[in-house]
This record gives C-alpha cells, sequence and structure tokens, in this order.
C-alpha cells in the first residue's frame, strides 16, 4: 500500500509499551506524530526518541499526541527505554509500538524502497522502517509526512512549527510564508479576491505581488 499526504490512516490494533491499543481509540480528538525509526539500541534513534520525551509537553500544550513504530519486539522496546531516560533526562513518556512482523511499517509504507516484495528477499538493513514522521489531524488524514535517511536524526523543533503551521491553517484558513512561526504574518489564500479580503480582515492586509498579500496572524487578534 502507498500512503500519501491527505490519506485518511487506516485505524489499526498494536502492541505498545503502554499495552495493546486501537490507534483511533487512543487518538481520539487530538492530532498525532506518528514517527518510526529503524532499529532500537541504535545511536540516532535513542537521540530521537529522547528529544522527543523532553519536548512531549509542548506536544501536550498543542493537543498533540506522539507513538513511535519500531519494527523491534516488546520486550526489546523494554529492555531499551531506560537508555532513552539516560540520554535525554525525560522518562518515555509516550507508547512504543511492536511491529516485529512489519505488519504495521508494511501497512503505513515505511519500508525502504529496496525491501522487496517478500521476506525472503529482505536483509537486516531492509527490514527496518525508514525514519518517517506523520502529522495527522483529528479527521485521522495525515496533513504532513518527512522521510529521513538511516543515519541522519531528525529535527523535531521543525514538527512542532509545522503543527502549528497546520493548526493555524486549519482553523484560519490561511496559509503560512517559509519559516513562519507563531506570531508572525500569513498569507492570505489565493482564492480570495481582494474584496473578500478587506470583509474579511478590516484591520488591513499587506500586499507585496497580486498573488502574495500578508495579515497579521489572526490568532492573536
Ligand atoms: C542509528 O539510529 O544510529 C541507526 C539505526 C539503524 C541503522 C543504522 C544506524
Amino acid at each position: 500500500m502507498s500512503v500519501r499526504i491527505n490519506d485518511i490512516v487506516p485505524d489499526f490494533k498494536a502492541e505498545t509499551t503502554e499495552g495493546l491499543i486501537g490507534f483511533y481509540e487512543w487518538a481520539g480528538g487530538d492530532w498525532v506524530v506518528l514517527f518510526s525509526h529503524p532499529k532500537d539500541f541504535t545511536p540516532v534513534c535513542t537521540t530521537e526518541l529522547a528529544a522527543l520525551a523532553q519536548l512531549q509537553p509542548e506536544f501536550a500544550k498543542r493537543r498533540c499526541k506522539i507513538i513511535c513504530l519500531s519494527v523491534d519486539t516488546l520486550a526489546d522496546h523494554q529492555r531499551w527505554t531506560p537508555d532513552v531516560k539516560a540520554v535525554g533526562g525525560a522518562p518515555l513518556s509516550y507508547p512504543l509500538i511492536a511491529d516485529p512482523d512489519l505488519r504495521l511499517a508494511k501497512l503505513l509504507d515505511m519500508l525502504p524502497a529496496d525491501a522487496g516484495a517478500t521476506a525472503r528477499e529482505r536483509t537486516v538493513a531492509n527490514n527496518a522502517t525508514v525514519r518517517s514522521v506523520f502529522v495527522i489531524c483529528p479527521e485521522r488524514r495525515i496533513r504532513m509526512m518527512q522521510t529521513y535517511p538511516m543515519n541522519i536524526g531528525r529535527n523535531f523543533d521543525e514538527v512542532i512549527r509545522v503543527l502549528d503551521a497546520l493548526q493555524m491553517s486549519t482553523e484560519y484558513d490561511v496559509s503560512t510564508p517559509a519559516n513562519w512561526r507563531r506570531g508572525q504574518d500569513v498569507i492570505i489564500p489565493h482564492g480570495l479576491t481582494d474584496a473578500e479580503a478587506k470583509q474579511r480582515y478590516p484591520g488591513g492586509f499587506r500586499t507585496v505581488t497580486p498573488y502574495l498579500r500578508y495579515v497579521a496572524d489572526p490568532s492573536e487578534r
């Protein structure tokens, strides 16, 4: 199955470090960051899980839950999680899915392109999931996806930035420019005429080109 932006994430059941969960029920009405990493007991992965454990309160403030998927076993996850706390200082505060038979990795299209079609063709290296990140909205759609290589750790501040931008664009029907951060001006949607924009933003807006018009962060009004 191929998974693309705006697809609905299928519901699934999974064994996790916090018990058996049904994804939809667990997510409830919140946003979700679902990320995979290639392997337990590896250096880059340990720093990533530690970074997210430290940042978890920032995601909680944004009504966003975190869940991680690894193709390793639950027993491996349980032996590994103390290392995550030792590295980052914060205990693992989100569930870690065990997926030793690759069922979810395949369902969510998280295996590398050279993984082959059957388990017989796979090696230990390409059995690992890629470093995927999905930001999923409360309507269960994938609103952002990133794929990183095995040896490069992700920037989770960027995931928070995108989450802020997605929540802003969903709530206020605006777009956000490059490197946007909360509090900065946002972009008026292309489909809105100037007359409609004047009605929607009586406080005024700034036109740079006919198709690039900025307005102050509407959440701060
Ligand atoms: C790492 O996290 O460092 C790693 C994971 C899988 C393969 C190689 C390195």
